[in-house]
């Protein structure tokens, strides 16, 4: 009799260590543990042992139904385990999957470096608010209520009196009311303008650029803007100055650069004129320093401002500006 429940225990114990799943483990406790199971089986046939064998027959049962049950549990315990952490189940074979690494968007990357050229040349970097008065984006600028130059921003309200700046050129009348020349910094930042297509959207980006001195002169300015775009470019890029009119620069001009595509020669980019329009820049008006008060017979500077986005499109020649708003990890991981 004794043998018989020695037996069931070792068969079980076997069966339970080779068992390699749940559901195995399962069915092994079915079958010795269950209602109708060997163990059962056995207590129900103890009555057909001699009277005195009963007792330790019944005990042993007892303690093999323990012991099994202590076994089944650690052996699902075990393969639970396993198969979370399945060592032996990871095909080391197959290729890895390659982790992407983040990056700094193309935009970033090109305000950046713009702003590391000026910061080369002795430019502090500042920024400004985003909402903006009216005061700072159009009057300290120069550009009274109802100037027709206002006309050309495009402005989002937020009220009569706020609106979604629409160019960094505030930050001008910010700095210098802070504090007095030498001024020479860059402000780079987000600007807004209800516009949309091919070449805008509605935000954008800019970088403004002021010095302030004694003696400063157009040369400084095309000298400082020079050594920009051989910085940005190349050192064969040539720029050109066109008259322009801005109401917070006299004179005031457009900068062109050679066509980074065709060299000069005319091709679709430039709209077969050779150059291309890169920055507005200028004199800062006198207006603007008797705003501020700062004095006009003493001091004079210049100011500029480029679109980050045209400078990016111009650089890597992207044909439509909303690729940069988009999102298509395609697009953005060639940066
Ligand atoms: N703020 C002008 C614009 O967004 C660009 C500009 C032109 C900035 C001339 C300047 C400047 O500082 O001198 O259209």
């Amino acid at each position: 009799m004794n043998t018989t429940i020695d037996k069931i225990q070792q068969s079980a114990k076997s069966e339970l260590e080779s068992a390699s799943s749940v559901d195995e483990v399962k069915s092994i406790s079915i079958k010795v543990l269950g209602r109708k199971g060997l163990i059962t089986q056995f207590l129900r046939n103890i009555s057909a042992l001699p009277e005195s064998e009963r007792p330790t027959a019944g005990k042993r049962a007892n303690q093999a139904k323990k012991n099994i049950e202590v076994l089944v549990d650690e052996t699902i315990r075990k393969l639970e385990t396993v198969s979370t952490a399945p060592d032996d189940l990871i095909d080391v074979s197959l290729p890895g999957r390659p982790s992407f690494a983040g990056k700094l968007h193309p935009i970033t990357q090109v305000t950046d470096s713009i702003c590391d050229i000026f910061t080369r040349m002795g430019f502090e970097i500042v920024e400004g608010p985003e909402i903006e008065s009216d005061y700072y984006n159009f009057e300290a600028l120069n550009f009274p209520k109802n100037h027709p130059a206002r006309d050309m921003q495009d402005t989002f309200f937020v009220s009569d009196e706020v609106v979604l700046r629409t160019h960094t050129s505030p930050t001008q009348p910010r700095v210098m009311e802070k504090q007095q020349p030498p001024v020479r910094i860059i402000a780079p930042g987000k600007v807004y303008r209800c516009d949309s297509d091919l070449t805008h959207t509605p935000m954008f980006h800019q970088v403004e650029g002021l010095l302030v001195d004694d003696n400063i002169s157009f040369g400084d300015l095309k000298g400082t803007l020079t050594a920009f775009v051989h910085q940005m470019f190349d050192e064969e890029t040539g720029l050109r100055f066109r008259p322009s009119f801005f109401p917070f620069t006299e004179p005031s001009a457009e900068v062109d650069i050679r066509c980074v595509i065709c060299r000069g020669k005319g091709c679709r980019v430039c709209s077969q004129t050779g150059w291309l329009e890169i920055l507005g820049a200028g004199m800062v008006h006198p207006a603007v320093f008797e705003n501020i008060g700062y004095d006009t017979d003493r001091y004079s500077g210049f100011a500029f401002g480029m679109g980050v986005e045209r400078i990016a499109m111009l650089k890597y020649g992207i044909d439509d500006i909303r690729r940069y708003y988009e999102n298509d990890l395609r697009f953005l991981q060639q940066f």
